[in-house]
């Protein structure tokens, strides 16, 4: 038997990168885990143990910092990073772009620095479906032209992008795995990880459980005039543990790719709309949720979701959990929180 990789994952304490984390140990890879708690605490942490029963290598630092990299590279051989430090919030880009700019962009160039001093040649990259802005059709494939992007942060992940690929062309020994995150929700069944908005949240999903949950008054559904089948806007909703499944995956098969630098759509490819989704939660939960319909909200794609032949064709991964799934585990962690 082959040794398993060792794996870097950065932003491990947040939403994503704690779920990769699970699937990676439980897979038997070594990990070291690194975060500066800029956007979670260190609970995700003890969860992650909870789940894999087992200590974790974690380092606190910040991807920015140069020296705290060498440090973390220079005690381990490591095979590939998985980079999923960044801010995330599309309405706090908008306040405050430098802070995006300078964060999701500065730890992409410093991590990729260090990588290039310690001879790290794998890099699996979090993207999003932002980089598509207002598909001009859809299900979208990763040919789909890239829109100009609708907020500072989308624009991070596509200079992002732009980064990966030309530092691939001046580094010809350099893999890249560009993965482009639908709509992620859900969380861990065991309900020991999830998501943890530090703030009133953004995203659908965690509005809906804290309404649920009685934390917020009412939900309010931004618009239901859309050229939709129910007027409601359209997204593809992926379980965030499928999602981390997809980095194993990519980790796994990083080195049989057809090309140096690939982008890869993650979603289920499925459309589903805000408003299917909330009856689908008050149907699987039996919880009842307070909404009413609102005016839309500027800079919304109306519909999008994912064509993701290409997943499976190179990754040999596609979505297994079900929206009800998802939308109980979700319900399972806002209760335990
Ligand atoms: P998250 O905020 O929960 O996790 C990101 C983690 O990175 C946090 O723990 C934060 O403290 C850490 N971090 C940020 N900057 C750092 C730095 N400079 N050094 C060290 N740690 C740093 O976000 P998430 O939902 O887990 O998203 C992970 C990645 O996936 C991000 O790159 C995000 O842009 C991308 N993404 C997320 C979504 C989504 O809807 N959640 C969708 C598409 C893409
Ligand atoms: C989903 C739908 C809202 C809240 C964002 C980022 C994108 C990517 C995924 C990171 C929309 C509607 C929401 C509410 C609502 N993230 N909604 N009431 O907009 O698809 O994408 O997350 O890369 O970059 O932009 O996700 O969860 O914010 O919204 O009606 O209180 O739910 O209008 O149609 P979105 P979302």
């Amino acid at each position: 038997m082959t040794a398993k990789k060792k794996i870097l994952l950065t932003g491990a304490a947040g939403y994503i990168g704690a779920h990769t984390a699970v699937e990676l140990i439980e897979q038997g890879f070594e990990t070291v885990l690194i975060d500066n708690f800029s956007n979670s605490d260190r609970s995700l942490l003890q969860g992650i143990e909870q789940i894999v029963k087992q200590k974790i290598n974690f380092r606190e630092g910040d991807c920015r910092d140069a020296a705290f990299l060498d440090s973390v590279f220079s005690k381990t051989k490591f095979d590939s990073v998985i980079h999923f430090a960044a801010f995330k919030s599309v309405k706090e880009s908008v306040l405050h772009p430098l802070k995006y700019y300078e964060n999701n962009i500065e730890s992409l160039t410093a991590l990729l620095r260090a990588m290039h001093r310690h001879q790290v040649n794998e890099i699996i990259f979090s993207s999003s479906c932002t980089v598509y802005g207002q598909p001009d059709s859809i299900p979208v494939d990763e040919k789909a032209p890239l829109k100009k992007a609708e907020s500072p942060y989308g624009a991070t992940k596509q200079m992002c992008e732009q980064i990966l690929e030309d530092t691939v062309k001046a580094h010809p020994s350099l893999k890249v795995v560009s993965l482009r995150y639908f709509n992620p929700i859900g969380a861990h069944p065991s309900a020991h990880i999830g998501e943890m908005p530090t703030d009133v949240p953004d995203n659908l999903v965690p509005y809906v459980t804290q309404t649920a949950a009685g934390l917020r008054p009412k939900l309010v559904v931004f618009g239901d005039d859309y050229p939709t089948p129910d007027g409601s806007c359209l997204r593809d909703f992926i379980h965030v543990v499928d999602l981390a499944q997809a980095h194993v995956r990519a980790v796994e098969k990083i080195n049989d790719l057809p090309h140096r630098i690939e982008y890869i759509n993650l979603g289920t490819g499925e459309g589903v709309s805000v408003l299917q989704l909330i009856k689908k939660f008050i149907d699987v939960t039996g919880v009842p949720l307070n909404y009413e319909i609102g005016p839309r909200r500027p800079g919304d794609v109306v519909k999008t979701y994912a064509d993701a032949h290409k997943a499976l064709a190179l990754l040999n991964w596609k979505t297994k959990r079900s929206l009800d799934e998802a939308l109980q585990d979700a319900w399972r962690w806002q209760q335990k929180i």
